[in-house]
């Protein structure tokens, strides 16, 4: 139903977003997406790039008087840090643009890269396998989240783990601590250890990785399907994550410790409730409907379609490739042992990596609200979501049919 495509390369002239398919009339300013911009930027262990770079997304179409259009957005970041690299990064052909780099990285795109695009300077393949590039991922999904929230759909993240420190958390999760924690964690034990966890990788000319927990809270039911495995929710959110660069693993909901619990223990017990439609306390009131569940192991999925619970999405980030005390390596041209290259670099993404993870789901969940409720005009949109949401409950409560 939407789509988005990103072009630009870290040290480029910057990067362009096109989004399409959102319908007209719901309100979109380069402020609100810049709230998220910043917070990519934001994080312990980040590197001195984001000390040069102030994010900020030039709406170029597809937006009038504060409100979409219906037509493609399409957005403009530029890279300050390009003005240091306009001779290396030129489009023209220049005599000696210098910064050739042959030293190849392990856990980086360097050598599949070079290898498989038949080029000899590595530059060619991490000018855009860098993570620059999600700062137009999450430009795209603010979109997203600001189509999403027309419907009271929210999208949020925290960071659950960062070398081996798990933060200590329940839902429903404070968003405001964990924005202002400056590793997006709850926990101020945990956060407290995962400072020193990076100071120390620091110091060590290391890396440190992590895990971050995305929630989506009043997602209505039924979003994605069960019939098909590319219509099904928790696998498009599964590509969206797993898209994300240095992302290892996803899990939605308790899905690494579905191994471990038996069927008694892991499955979301349902819970009938009373006819005034209101649910016993717990920790997991439902937005969508008169359905109760104690518990959310699933993350809000079952059957490939959102069950109206929080929507949970796990994922893990390994530690980044770059290291200030490089690998033992081999150089792309010589063939012989080097140490890998260096060039400025983060020593922990897992905080950015959360704002990046809320876009990915965020853009799903506005594909799969749109491929449910359709509509070119946010008010037809809204009418149809609407009269879906009267049809949610038993069967004997509701009429479905008119
Ligand atoms: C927010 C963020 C920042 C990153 N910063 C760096 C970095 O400074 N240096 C680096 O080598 N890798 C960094 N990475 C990871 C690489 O982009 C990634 O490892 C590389 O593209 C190879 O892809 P893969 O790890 O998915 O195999 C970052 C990733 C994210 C999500």
């Amino acid at each position: 139903m939407i789509k988005y495509i990103t072009a630009g390369e870290s040290h480029g002239k910057g990067l362009t977003i096109i989004v399409e398919g959102f319908p007209t009339g719901f309100p979109l300013s380069e402020d609100y997406i810049q709230e998220d911009l910043a917070r990519r930027q934001r994080g312990y262990g980040r590197g001195g790039r984001q000390l040069i770079e102030k994010d900020r997304a030039e709406l170029l179409s597809g937006v009038r008087h504060g409100l979409t259009m219906g037509s493609p957005i399409s957005m403009f970041i530029p890279n300050k840090d390009y003005v240091n690299w306009g001779k290396v990064m030129a489009t023209e052909p220049v005599e000696d643009p210098g910064n050739t780099v042959t030293r190849l990285r392990a856990g980086h795109a360097d050598m599949p890269g070079t290898i498989k695009y038949g080029i000899s300077d590595v530059r060619n393949i991490l000018e855009r396998s860098s993570a620059r590039e999600t700062a137009a991922r999450v430009a795209a999904g603010a979109v997203a989240k600001r189509f999403l929230q027309e419907f009271g759909i929210e999208v949020h993240s925290h960071v659950i783990n960062i070398g081996g420190v798990r933060s200590k958390y329940e839902h429903p999760v404070d968003w405001e601590k964990a924005n202002a924690s400056e590793v997006h964690c709850i926990d101020p034990l945990a956060e407290a250890e995962m400072i020193k966890i990076i100071d120390k990788a620091k110091e060590d000319g290391d890396t440190i990785g992590g895990a971050v927990e995305v929630v989506a809270t009043n997602v209505p039911i039924g979003l994605g399907s069960h019939v098909h495995y590319e219509r099904k929710l928790d696998a498009r959110l599964a590509l969206a994550l797993m898209s994300i660069q240095a992302c290892k693993s996803v899990a939605i909901g308790e899905g690494w410790e579905a191994a471990d619990l038996p069927g008694s223990q892991y499955h979301d017990t349902l819970e009938p409730i009373a006819e005034d439609g209101k649910a016993p306390a717990g920790p997991y009131p439902t937005a969508s409907g008169p359905w109760h569940r104690a518990t959310n192991r699933t993350g809000g999925i079952e059957g490939g379609m959102s069950t109206g619970m929080p929507l949970i999405a796990r994922f893990t980030i390994k530690p980044i490739a770059t290291l200030a005390k490089p690998l033992p390596s081999v150089d792309l041209v010589t063939g012989k042992t080097v140490q890998a290259h260096f060039e400025r670099s983060d020593v922990c993404n897992v905080p950015p990596a959360g704002v990046i993870g809320e876009a990915a789901v965020a853009f799903v969940l506005a594909d799969a609200f749109l491929e449910k409720f359709g509509g070119d005009n946010i008010d037809e949109t809204s009418r149809n979501f609407n009269s879906y949401q009267k049809t949610i409950g038993p069967r004997s409560w509701v009429a479905t049919d008119g």
